[in-house]
């Protein structure tokens, strides 16, 4: 059990960090009784299995049955060993630590990421500097100036320069005592044939890529002198891993929860251009399409994206890859109109910030007006025949739109547009519903469908019999009241029959004695098996009134102990049985017909 110094820096690290609050920075939450729910980000799911409760300071999924309390959470969330996670927590409240040796928790060895991490931070304040104060860095500055970057932006963005020379990077990283090794890992070095350690970014503009939480992970080289390729990244390693990364969405998440909409770039130069233009919800991924990850993240806190990549088509075959993976998370999906040979940046640079905003965000596209426009490059509209296959096409998508009202208002357009009647595209469209609606339900007789229930429910619908069931039920009391924890550990002590809640009320016992009040998350620091952890996360959640009767308990105190005694019971018959099974057979078989009636008898009890 951990010191009192330790329990009293924990203790405060708790009540700093509202779970709510911190939840809330990963996870979109709406209040539903006594918990706030939202979509797990431990598992998949469409539909919100994941719940907090900030009175007891705990998180627990429906779905995947993850859960814990605000240092468990930060660790599940962010990979972080048990020490960074309170080193986190402590951090962003503005706790001071004691000295490390004070946390009994073994150190994992995180020391190598440790290590990269400050590397990343060393290089990017020397890059920044170098680009900012230096002779060397001027060139990179004007090109800066030149394409727009604010001063106010490059601090921001902590942009920097790297110099022309193999060894200076080397060298700097080597005065302050990092491993060579241990950079050429990080990417930080590059490593020649002839074991030379070079710094890979050289006469490169440098854009620092910051994780979720802020700290440098990797570096963006954009060249300027003509060099291949024209962007160059660090390559991925455990800290950084492009696809579950998103570009600046550290800084751009407040915002992003504010407006609950993100706004999806191709890159950090259209972040930034964007960022200065004042919209500050903008996110990047990294020169690679958008993955499942990237889309179940950005749904945890947004229902709508609106993608702003490239104008060209190529930029409109990312745009309609993106649509489907966000579509697939959930997410309302909107496109920005951009001309055909433009980038954010190039239209920001070109028609100014207003324009941007204006003509192209405010004026941004439907996914089904932007399917309509999409797929007409599949289709020769000339020819009659092409055209009705894209009719159809279009059709078929209308039908999947769930309002009435959206799917007049597209069925309208496409009748204008090609000259169709009306009526008989919506008695297309109304065949194509009916079908849909059969296969629905084809899919829901024969099971294939969660209906909108959460997921995986099977477990939390478990069937207990009697006496396990009283057990939970009394410790979900037990963690909420000392008096009742007290009223039972007198009856029954900590014999109860499931031997991982013989775990739990010992330790509570204990929790209580040592004049802790009720408090499931902090009782959770007191346990060191993770399924023992769970298991008490769940049973807080069991959604028990906050008064048990007085009958309510003595019933449950019953069934546990009439268990026991049965238990004890069987056990000695088991023996006797054993004793004469050679010499008296039939004694022997009277015997085992006793012990089944009483097994039937607690089942019937059950
Ligand atoms: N990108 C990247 N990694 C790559 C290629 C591109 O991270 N290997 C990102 C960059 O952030 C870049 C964005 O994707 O800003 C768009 O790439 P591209 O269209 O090639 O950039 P351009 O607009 O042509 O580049 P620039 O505006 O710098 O001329
Ligand atoms: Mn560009």
């Amino acid at each position: 059990m951990p010191n009192q110094a330790t329990q009293d820096i924990m203790e405060s690290i708790r009540k700093e960090n509202d779970i709510v609050e911190i939840v809330s920075e990963y996870v979109q939450l709406k209040k539903q009784g006594r918990n706030y729910f939202g979509l797990c980000p431990f598992h998949s799911e469409n539909t919100p299995s994941f719940s907090v409760n900030q009175d007891k300071q705990i998180f627990y999924c429906f779905g995947c049955k993850k859960g814990g309390n605000v240092i468990t959470f930060m660790m599940e969330m962010e990979g972080f060993p048990f020490q960074q996670a309170v080193q986190y927590l402590a951090e962003k409240s503005g706790i001071t630590l004691p000295t490390q040796a004070t946390f009994q928790h073994q150190k994992e060895n995180s020391t190598e990421d440790q290590s990269v991490l400050e590397a990343f931070q060393w290089l990017t304040k020397l890059y920044h500097h170098l680009l900012r104060h230096t002779k060397d860095g001027k060139n990179a500055l004007y090109y800066l100036y030149d394409r727009g970057f604010t001063d106010e932006a490059i601090d921001l963005f902590q942009v920097g320069y790297s110099p022309v020379s193999k060894e200076f990077v080397v060298q700097f990283l080597e005065k302050k005592g990092f491993h060579r090794q241990v950079m050429v890992n990080a990417g930080l070095l590059t490593t020649s044939e002839s074991q030379e350690y070079y710094d890979r970014f050289q006469g490169r503009v440098i854009f620092p890529i910051r994780n979720h939480i802020g700290k440098t992970i990797g570096f963006g080289g954009r060249s300027i002198h003509n060099q291949e390729p024209k962007y160059l990244n660090s390559p991925e390693s455990r800290l950084f891993q492009k696809s579950k990364l998103l570009y600046n969405f550290d800084v751009a998440r407040s915002e992003i929860r504010r407006q609950s909409e993100a706004i999806l770039f191709e890159g950090y130069v259209d972040v930034i251009a964007a960022h200065q233009a004042g919209i500050k919800n903008g996110v990047a991924s990294l020169g690679t399409s958008l993955t499942e990850a990237h889309a179940s993240m950005l749904r945890r806190y947004v229902d709508t994206v609106l993608i702003c990549y490239d104008g060209d088509s190529a930029g409109q075959e990312a745009s309609y890859k993106a649509m489907r993976q966000l579509k697939r998370a959930g997410c309302t999906v909107k496109i920005g109109n951009l001309p055909t040979s433009y980038d954010p940046d190039q239209y920001i640079q070109e028609f100014g910030a207003e324009a941007f905003k204006s003509q192209v965000i405010k004026s941004s596209y439907s996914d089904m007006a932007f399917l309509m426009h999409y797929w007409k490059k599949d289709f020769n509209l000339q020819q009659e025949a092409e055209r009705i296959q894209y009719v159809e096409k279009i059709v078929g998508e209308i039908a999947r739109l769930n309002s009435p009202i959206e799917r007049d208002h597209y069925l309208r357009e496409l009748s204008d547009q090609f000259h169709l009647s009306y009526d008989a595209l919506n008695q297309d469209l109304m065949s194509r519903i009916r079908k849909n609606e059969n296969s629905y339900d084809n899919q829901k007789r024969f099971g294939n469908t969660n209906d909108g229930k959460p997921e995986n429910k099977t477990d939390t619908n478990r069937v207990y019999r009697a006496f396990h069931n009283a057990e939970r039920q009394l410790i979900s009391y037990m963690l909420q009241n000392e008096h009742i924890a007290e009223r039972v550990k007198d009856e029954i002590g900590s014999k109860f029959n499931v031997e991982q809640h013989q775990v739990i009320v010992t330790l509570l016992y204990g929790f209580y004695e040592e004049g802790n009040y009720p408090d499931p998350s902090h009782f959770l620091s007191f346990i060191d098996d993770p399924e023992i952890q769970k298991l008490v996360v769940e049973l807080s959640m069991l959604d028990s009134n906050w008064e048990i009767t007085e009958k309510e308990m003595d019933d449950y105190i019953r069934l546990i102990l009439a268990e026991q005694t049965d238990y004890a019971v069987i056990k000695k018959l088991e023996q006797e049985q054993k004793e004469v099974e050679k010499s008296d057979p039939k004694k022997a078989a009277q015997i085992a017909m006793e012990i089944l009636k009483i097994k039937q008898q607690s089942k019937k009890g059950s």
